[in-house]
């Protein structure tokens, strides 16, 4: 069994994108630039926001963090995006989430102008990716694709099953792989025979947030298993596959942690670059 090391994998793609900053410097004489929005003082959020900065100035783009507490007003959020979108030294902004119930999710995605909407969440990205043009694409199905190319570039015909179907995950991995010519299947909590349709899988990608959902004899022989959950557990953080009962069976199998996470982040400087680029034609 492979065990996907996307540790590895994202240190590999900022190595890259490290020396494209370099390049893009000596041609523009600037750096792609990320601003990230932090409402509140959620643990989990505050860890992402510090990785992502710490990582957006390790590749040498320009990183700002904007801090607002949790009673701020929407309406001094959406000026700030507002102020952003018009701000040439920023490539990239993405919104923190899950944001504070007074502030309403869609407004804020939909106030960030789509050519710097690094998460790739704003409508007319979203209908980009479905119609199969240039896009951003949000950066955790974006890895999770990265890591299946790896270990199979020709994903012509392969029989995709994608247990979970929400905005973030399931729907734009579908989009990823439909254009990649494989079969897919998106499951989800009404299914009838969540196991018999993993059976049929070369594929199998797990975002659905249900700890080790997807067993060992879900899996056949020569599966590549992705699983993008992140469960806290009384045994601590697990995914949404049982690690220990499908290794035993998958062709390639991702850790939790040390998979899709670190890829994730590496994605989001990623899509940086690819707003500046876009932007300096
Ligand atoms: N919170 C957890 N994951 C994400 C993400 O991919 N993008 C944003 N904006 N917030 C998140």
């Amino acid at each position: 069994m492979i065990l996907i090391d996307g540790k590895k994998a994202a240190a590999e793609l900022r190595e890259e994108l490290k020396k494209e900053v370099i390049e893009l410097k000596a041609k523009y004489n600037k750096v792609p630039g990320l601003t990230v929005i932090l409402i509140g003082d959620m643990t989990p959020s505050q860890i992402y926001v510090r990785n992502k900065e710490k990582f957006a100035n390790e590749v040498g783009l320009k990183s700002e963090v904007i801090k607002y507490p949790d009673t701020v007003e929407e309406k001094t959020v959406l000026e700030k995006i507002e102020e952003l979108n018009k701000d040439e030294t920023v490539s990239g902004i993405l919104v923190q989430l899950p944001l504070p119930k007074h502030i309403d999710k869609q407004k804020v995605i939909e106030t960030i102008i789509p050519s710097k909407d690094v998460d790739g969440f704003h409508p007319m990205n979203v209908g980009n990716l479905s119609s199969g043009y240039e896009s951003s694409v949000p950066c955790t199905p974006l890895g999770c694709y990265l890591l299946i190319k790896k270990i199979e570039p020709n994903l012509n015909g392969k029989k995709a099953v994608i247990v979970g179907r929400s905005n973030l995950n399931g729907k734009p991995m579908m989009q990823l792989l439909l254009k990649e010519n494989c079969t897919v299947t998106i499951t989800h909590s009404k299914t009838k025979d969540l196991k018999l349709e993993c059976l049929e899988a070369d594929i199998i990608v797990a975002a659905v947030g249900i700890p080790e959902l997807v067993k060992g004899d879900w899996v056949k022989k020569d599966t590549i298993v992705i699983d993008v959950g992140i469960n806290k557990t009384d045994k601590g953080i697990v995914g949404d596959v049982a690690f220990e009962e499908v290794s035993k069976n998958a062709k390639a199998l991702t850790p939790v942690p040390g998979g899709v996470g670190p890829m994730t982040i590496a994605c989001l400087l990623k899509n940086t670059v690819e707003c500046f680029k876009r932007s300096q034609i």
